[in-house]
């Protein structure tokens, strides 16, 4: 005869599958206990015939295919669209964060396993008598029913502002500082303009923020830096703000450049971190051939966070950027092509990935301005950058995942974990031919401006060569955080662990006292990443005023 009850106790995910299947083909009932959360699951297939297997969460997979899989990474989305990702309990996270860095495996403590045995044996007892017909996902998690009080969380201090500056507000800055501005008797065609600013927004930015604003008037166009998109917490003094104004500021030139006008800029630092620029246009104008070739990568320019073999650029490719980027004033491309270096220059950058998961504010706004989760998202704020463009593995996608959970991070911190997190990034530091550091001038706000004009050029540049650019400025963020603000919020010693850090940065680049690092990037050969991040629609960041 038949059985009465299926009890699923089988950890090869094929087998789960299968045998609800069979189960479900003969009226079986299933029952599930995973030791996790007490995650239980019943399937009463005996009187729900249709029912789709596992609650239907395995609907959207291709299950004849799991066989043929063989990496962990290929089996990975399948696993865990039993296991859940979010729901997994916070320990669970963490050890998912460990495996492969401080633990072999997953851990199953035998305590879990006899509470989960007991607790299957209770339910059997009531399916099989007819006084439970209930079928779902349920938890009996102890953690959640019977814990120590715990304080509140610290409300975090960010609150994300939405009050953009509105075209009053720019016309009357442009008003009152209106002898600082030339006249203009050269007014440029209103599709002109579109387009420029339209390249113009096709610009990096940090998180992409996108913080530009024009304004076109009497003439003249004028960038404004929109400040509420601008207060991250790696975006101290707006530094990393005006390096991205800096590289819109590139494109909108080299746009105007293709279209036959020149652009003459004139940055304004007296007048940050309101105004930042304004461009006065002139006809006529022949582009260069490096304003042609440079132009034409506006289109096909991103980040590239592909891991791949490490493969050696030539020193002329390199050279050949090291001079675009020091066409500006002040401007210095540093490299570093060992790869013991590299591995150095990487161990700092993952010192500082693990500071800003475990400064919650830093943290905070890494989950919600930053990272945007789902398709969704990225389409209603229009910026930030989408999980799908990061370039990741199944097995880094989860674990980007599980960075959401506060108390996971909280936790890791607690048991000075993380380590897994710190693989990522030395693996992308180790897949470079090279790691490259724009440097300016210290002190000077208009640093970060033109730095960012040199970080653009460099960047299109480097697209023409079919080289891949990914840039790397947390960790700058940081010591300027650390060095410049004194706004961090940790303990002195991992204050002094920073400033070390620092020093060793500032060694391996031969940094000199009077320069201020700006970019950070690693470059590489690999083929363009197929996903692109959002732009803002173009009303939300252009106005054009009174005559
Ligand atoms: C100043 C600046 C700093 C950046 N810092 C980082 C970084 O630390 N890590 C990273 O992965 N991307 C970084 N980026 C890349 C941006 O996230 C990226 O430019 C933005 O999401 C837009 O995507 P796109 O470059 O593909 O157009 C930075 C970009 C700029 C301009």
């Amino acid at each position: 005869g038949n059985l009465d009850l299926l009890i699923d106790e089988c950890d090869s995910f094929d087998i789960k599958i299968n045998s609800r299947n069979k189960a479900k083909s003969l009226g079986i009932p299933v029952l599930m206990e995973g030791s996790d959360r007490g995650t239980i699951d019943i399937e009463r297939f005996d009187l729900e015939p249709n029912r789709p297997v596992l609650h239907g969460m395995v609907e959207h997979l291709d299950m004849s295919k799991y066989k043929s899989l063989t990496t962990m990474d290929e089996r990975i989305p399948y696993i865990t669209a039993v296991t859940g990702v979010e729901t997994l309990s916070t320990r669970m996270k963490a050890s998912a964060v460990e495996i492969m860095a401080t633990i072999s495996t997953w851990p199953q403590l035998a305590s879990a396993v006899i509470y989960g045995g007991g607790i299957t044996a209770d339910l059997s007892r009531k399916i099989l008598l007819g006084n439970l017909n209930i079928s779902g996902r349920f938890f009996i998690d102890m953690d959640e029913l019977i814990s120590d009080p715990v304080e509140d969380a610290k409300p975090t201090t960010t609150s994300i502002a939405t009050t953009l500056l509105t075209t009053k507000e720019i016309e009357e800055f442009i008003h009152n500082n209106r002898l600082a501005f030339e006249d203009s008797t050269y007014h440029l065609p209103e599709n002109i303009l579109n387009n420029i600013i339209a390249a113009a927004n096709k610009a990096p930015s940090g998180g992409n923020n996108q913080p530009w604003r024009w304004h076109y008037q009497n003439g003249l166009l004028h960038l404004f830096l929109e400040q509420n998109v601008a207060k991250a917490y790696l975006d101290p003094q707006y530094i990393s703000s005006y390096i991205s104004l800096g590289t819109a500021i590139e494109n909108l030139v080299l746009a105007a450049a293709v279209h036959n006008i020149k652009a003459n800029y004139q940055v304004t630092p007296q007048f940050a971190p309101n105004h930042i620029a304004w461009f006065s246009f002139a006809a006529n104008y022949a582009a260069t051939a490096q304003e042609e070739n440079l132009a034409k990568q506006i289109d096909l320019r991103h980040t590239n966070r592909k891991i791949t073999p490490r493969q050696e650029i030539d020193s002329t490719g390199l050279d050949n950027l090291t001079a675009l980027a020091s066409q500006i004033d002040g401007a210095k491309l540093k490299w570093v092509t060992n790869p013991e270096m590299i591995k150095a220059v990487g161990a700092i950058a993952t010192q500082t990935d693990l500071l800003r998961m475990f400064i919650p504010e830093a943290h905070e706004d890494f989950i919600t301005r930053e990272m945007r989760w789902d398709l969704d998202e990225v389409n209603n704020t229009e910026d930030g950058i989408g999980i799908h463009t990061l370039d990741l593995s199944n097995n880094d996608l989860i674990g980007i995942r599980l960075l959401k959970d506060k108390k996971m991070i909280g936790f890791l911190q607690q048991i000075n974990g993380g380590s897994g997190f710190k693989r990522l990034s030395m693996m992308q530091f180790m897949a470079s031919s090279a790691i490259g550091l724009i440097t300016m001038p210290k002190g000077e706000i208009s640093s970060f401006i033109n730095g960012g004009i040199a970080a653009e050029k460099l960047w299109l540049g480097a697209t023409s060569l079919e080289l891949q650019i990914h840039p790397i400025n947390v960790p700058l963020l940081f010591f300027y955080k650390n060095s410049i603000e004194n706004s961090l919020p940790i303990p002195e010693e991992l204050k002094g662990q920073l400033k070390q850090a620092e020093n060793n940065f500032n060694q391996i680049f031969g940094l000199t006292d009077d320069e201020q690092a700006i970019f950070m990037f690693r470059i590489f050969k690999a083929t363009p990443s197929p996903e692109r991040t959002i732009r803002k629609s173009i009303s939300k960041t252009f106005s054009i005023g009174r005559a």
